[in-house]
């Protein structure tokens, strides 16, 4: 594996690694207001990430590459409300989106074809991912923080459970 594609993919494991300290952070916050049904799904959410990640790091070391694992920064503490929660998850799958985009683009250009078949499994995760959470934001831009509204989307959130995809490469 090419030198340039080993430092790309591990600057990637760091940030799935971030991903879910940071969905961490947020079901913290959900936790600390009351709702359980919200932290559950991101809890979910972060043991999705950690999967990312883990997806990451048996490649590089399938292909030859060495794993150096760098500092994970600090993540928000703090959100206005579940609203501003979900948009902060909205804009970072999107910053993710582009992450990978990105990948794609320097796997191209090293020639490197299995690192670029690798990743079309993550460009369409993005899709959904960015899907999930776009969704919930316009549920919670719906019933504008009213507390009904928030217990309702709080019990449908909380039967989110975490399945790894069975048909892995
Ligand atoms: Fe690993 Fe949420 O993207």
């Amino acid at each position: 594996m090419k030198k340039r594609i080993e430092e790309v993919l591990n600057q990637q494991i760091n940030e799935e690694l971030y991903s879910a300290y940071l969905y961490q952070a947020i079901r913290a916050y959900f936790e600390s207001i009351g709702l359980s049904g919200f932290s559950n799904w991101m809890k979910v959410q972060a043991e999705e990430e950690l999967f990312h990640a883990e997806k990451f790091f048996s490649h590089i070391v399938q292909r030859g590459g060495r794993i150096r694992l760098t500092a994970i920064k600090e993540p928000a503490f703090e959100w206005k409300n579940p609203l501003d929660a979900f948009k902060a998850s909205l804009e970072h799958e999107k910053h993710i989106t582009s992450c990978i985009h990105n990948l794609v683009s320097v796997a191209e250009e090293e020639k490197d074809y299995p690192s670029k078949t690798f990743l079309n499994w993550f460009v369409d995760e993005q899709v959904e991912e960015e899907d999930n959470v776009s969704k919930i934001v316009q549920e919670l831009e719906m019933i504008e923080n009213d507390g009904k509204g928030l217990l309702m989307i709080d019990r449908e959130l909380s039967s989110r459970t975490f399945t790894p995809p069975t048909n892995e490469e």
